[in-house]
């Protein structure tokens, strides 16, 4: 099939792209490189051992986005290209609107015109009230804390209009738990700007002495070692169900939420560990106050994801520090390394 890849040379997007090729489709990636190097589509070129058809467009570029849809006649989109730091988005909420929530929007409307009928959507755990859970299915109450996780449900609110007006539209949501990892090649992986937000990037860095202590945001939380349990997921278990949730489409032709975790806890001191044992690195790091916004515990179930798609995390925690090590030690400086 071909396949237009949103965001394909982000962290997410630049792994699903490799899958689907390796599935034998052919993908066309749009990235208006916001938070993503050039770099990336030349690594995923390097492990496909072919050239990426590839455009610069912001999505919300109505003309630019149009042009692309009548260069191509694809036969499903892949939507990952959005901004994802929570905090951001709580200092600037209206970006986080105009960006995740109008590029959707413009992009929707480019399907339409187009008759495109197949989406995979990069949704996320944000969209839950994660005060009201712990072990998540898709039916818990809904509600996001910060703009970031209000724009992503705002999304698969549009994306539901459209299948409900348009007949033989159906898209997958797919609400992602922790993504972390890298491929195993060591090519791909994830490169935050700046000091990065999230756990694993944020190890990865001290392990390889980019950075000199980790802050771990409270011990304190009533979980067995005081520190905050999360779902996280191996990038490529993640990339493979994109291609799953394809197949999906094709076979089904109905629209489909599902959660994406392994629906095992890991708590912040547990992942250190495991990262220590598998770098052999010293990841030294001191308690710090809790970060606000920061639950005790959150993770998936997975179950419905198994069953319908057929999909289950195959990877550990262990393969999950080992890649991002990989990745970390052979790129300190990420993709500017090279
Ligand atoms: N943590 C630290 N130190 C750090 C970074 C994180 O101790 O430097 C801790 C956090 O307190 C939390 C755990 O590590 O207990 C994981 O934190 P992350 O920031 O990696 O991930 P979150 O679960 O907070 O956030 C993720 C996604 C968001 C999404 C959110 C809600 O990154 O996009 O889940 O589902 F909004």
């Amino acid at each position: 099939m071909k396949i237009l890849v949103t965001g394909g040379a982000g962290y997410i997007g630049s792994h699903a792209c490799v899958v689907l090729a390796a599935r034998g489709h052919e993908v066309v990636v749009v990235d208006n490189h916001s938070n993503s190097s050039p770099q990336v589509l030349t690594r995923i070129a390097q492990l496909t051992g072919a050239p990426v058809v590839a455009s610069t467009v912001d999505l919300r570029d109505a003309v630019g986005l149009a042009r692309l849809f009548a260069e191509h006649r694809f036969e499903a989109v892949m939507h990952f290209a959005a901004l994802k730091v929570v905090a951001d988005s709580i200092a600037r909420p209206q970006e986080y609107e105009s960006n995740n929530v109008g590029g959707t929007a413009s992009l929707l409307a480019a399907m339409k015109q187009a008759s495109v009928s197949r989406l995979v959507f990069s949704s996320s755990a944000a969209v839950y009230d994660a005060t009201a859970s712990i072990q998540v299915g898709e039916d818990a109450p809904l509600g996001a804390g910060h703009p970031y996780g209000q724009s992503k449900l705002s999304c698969e609110h549009l994306i539901a209009q459209q299948a409900n007006e348009t007949a033989d539209f159906h898209a997958v949501n797919l609400r992602y738990f922790n993504p972390v990892g890298a491929h195993p090649s060591g090519l791909l992986g994830e490169d935050p700007h700046g000091t990065p937000t999230n756990l694993m990037p944020y190890v990865s860095q001290v392990a390889v002495g980019q950075r000199a202590r980790l802050p771990i945001f409270g011990d304190d939380y009533a979980t067995p070692d005081g520190t905050g349990v999360r779902d996280y997921l191996h990038v490529m278990d993640l990339a493979r169900a994109h291609a799953d949730a394809l197949d999906f489409l094709v076979r089904e032709r109905r629209s489909l939420t599902a959660n994406l975790g392994t629906g095992q806890g890991v708590s912040v001191l547990e992942l250190v560990q495991a990262f220590e044992r598998v770098s052999g690195r010293a990841v030294p790091y001191d308690i710090v106050a809790r970060r606000a916004g920061d639950v005790a515990a959150l993770y998936a179930d997975p179950s419905l994801a198994q069953r319908v798609l057929g999909w289950r995390a195959e990877l550990d925690l262990e393969a999950m520090c080992r890649d991002a090590w990989h990745w970390q030690s052979r790129n300190p400086q990420g993709y500017a390394t090279s």
